[in-house]
């Protein structure tokens, strides 16, 4: 691009940012789209596997900033090594991790592998194989050392024809790290069909990191059968929880950093512990605490159960959460809040409280992703006036980091097999907002 088409492209992106700001008090709007009614679920069986020790269920996430697990799954005993390096077909570096199993009432699950490799380049591409298994071959790219960055956000996928469609929206335009705010696999108990999503967003998961935090559907908690919550998400979707500045200690609650350190990313646990003196919310507390906002230009988490909800459905589960840590997020300047739990899209203002606040989060419920329970289409009449839009569709989100103040927010519904963007909005940095942070003392009301 030459220097002065790189400066009216810089002024257009200002302009558009000044006109599409975020208003305090904006319009509400319910959009009046119908959507059609869920799909069939979805059954993805297993591929003939001889001697049981083909690699499936391919996923990676982040650890750390240059480093990244890779989890997958055999029928057999197989070494728990990957092997891998940046040309297809040739492995000169390699790894090896652990093993682990898991019984639920009657099933027995495969052998779940994982293994870290790194340190690895940014934005370079890196092929792979698991337990040294010629057959399949994987690759993916890591994210970039520094912005701009790009995530996509989408909860409650579950497995169905409507998932599929939201998969291919999400591959038809490229991505950094997918987030996912809960509600993955819809298995409800039967644990095959633990199998079968996880073969249902291989060919996503194994390209991209995947990094999520728990939904109700991932309990799984069966009254002296099966005591133990989580067991089937924690043995299957491992989270850095060991890593980075604060460890936190469980799967279901940690943080990491992106982009150098450029975005902070907090995934809340909705279905532990949250209140006073419980171990996530002095874990939250020493994490924001230890954010650098100088140096860390947007913060987001994210939460199954919205704290935020003009939906009929699920009114008022997020309340106590947010009781809990609501003052801990506006202290820390937290840019943006993504939910799932409601089959629905809904965009709130920058709240604080239950007002509208230049100086809180942007609330986001994202549940759309298209599981089999179809959506919720019942909204609290009038519309209050801190939602900015809501609308009962399926779809996914993107949020791009464009530099170190703006990054743009887009929800793409899956408008009949095509993606739509319905609802699009800048979000600028808090921590580059003089206004939010004239008195240094008020930033962190509870004694970060
Ligand atoms: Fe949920």
């Amino acid at each position: 691009m030459t220097t002065p088409t790189r400066a009216m492209a810089l002024a257009l992106l200002v302009l558009a940012a000044t006109v599409l700001s975020l208003p305090t008090a904006s319009l509400a709007v319910t959009s009046p789209y119908v959507r059609p009614p869920p799909r069939e679920t979805l059954s993805l069986f297993k591929d003939d596997d001889a001697d049981g020790q083909t690699p499936e269920q391919v996923h990676i996430s982040m650890v750390g900033l240059d480093k990244m697990r890779v989890s997958w799954i055999t029928d057999d005993d197989a070494p728990a090594i990957v092997e891998y390096g940046t040309t297809s077909g040739q492995y000169p570096f390699s790894a090896t991790g652990s093993t682990t199993s898991y019984k639920y009432v009657f099933y027995h699950s495969g052998k779940i592998h994982d293994a870290v490799i790194g340190p690895l380049q940014p934005s370079t591409t890196y092929y792979y194989r698991c337990s040294s298994n010629p057959s399949r071959e994987f690759s993916f790219r890591t994210p970039p050392a520094t912005l701009p960055f790009k995530f996509v956000i989408v909860g409650d996928f579950g497995q169905t024809g409507w998932t599929d469609s939201t998969l291919k929206h999400i591959a038809d335009a490229d991505y950094d790290v997918l987030l996912l705010p809960g509600d993955l696999s819809y298995a409800d108990f039967i644990q095959s069909r633990w199998d079968s999503y996880g073969r249902l967003v291989e060919p996503l998961a194994s390209a991209r990191p995947w990094m999520m935090t728990e939904g109700n559907h991932e309990i799984e908690k069966l009254p002296l059968v099966e005591p133990k919550p989580f067991k089937a998400y924690n043995a299957r979707w491992r989270m850095p929880y060991d890593a980075g500045a604060s460890p936190s200690g469980s799967n279901l609650y940690y943080s990491f950093d992106v982009a150098g350190g450029a975005v902070h990313v907090v995934m809340l646990g909705s279905y532990t512990d949250y209140g006073a003196g419980s171990a996530q919310l002095r874990w939250l507390r020493r994490d924001l605490a230890a954010v650098d906002r100088g140096r860390t230009a947007f913060v987001v988490a994210l939460v199954h159960a919205p704290w935020y909800n003009s939906n009929e459905a699920h009114q008022g589960e997020g309340d106590a959460m947010r009781a809990a840590m609501e003052d801990l997020l506006y202290g820390a300047r937290v840019d943006a809040v993504f939910a799932g739990h409601v089959h629905a899209y809904e965009r709130f203002a920058r709240v604080y409280n239950g007002k509208a606040d230049p100086c809180g989060p942007v609330y986001v419920t994202i549940g759309d992703g298209g599981n089999r329970e179809g959506l919720a289409d019942k909204y609290v009449d009038p519309q209050p006036a801190i939602s900015a839009f809501r609308e009962a569709s399926f779809g996914h989100g993107r949020l791009e980091v464009v530099n170190a103040t703006h990054a743009l927010w887009t929800w793409h519904r899956n408008d009949d097999d095509e993606p739509v963007v319905a609802d699009q909005v800048w979000i600028t940095s808090l921590a580059a907002n003089p206004a939010c942070n004239k008195n240094k003392n008020k930033i962190c009301p509870l004694g970060l």
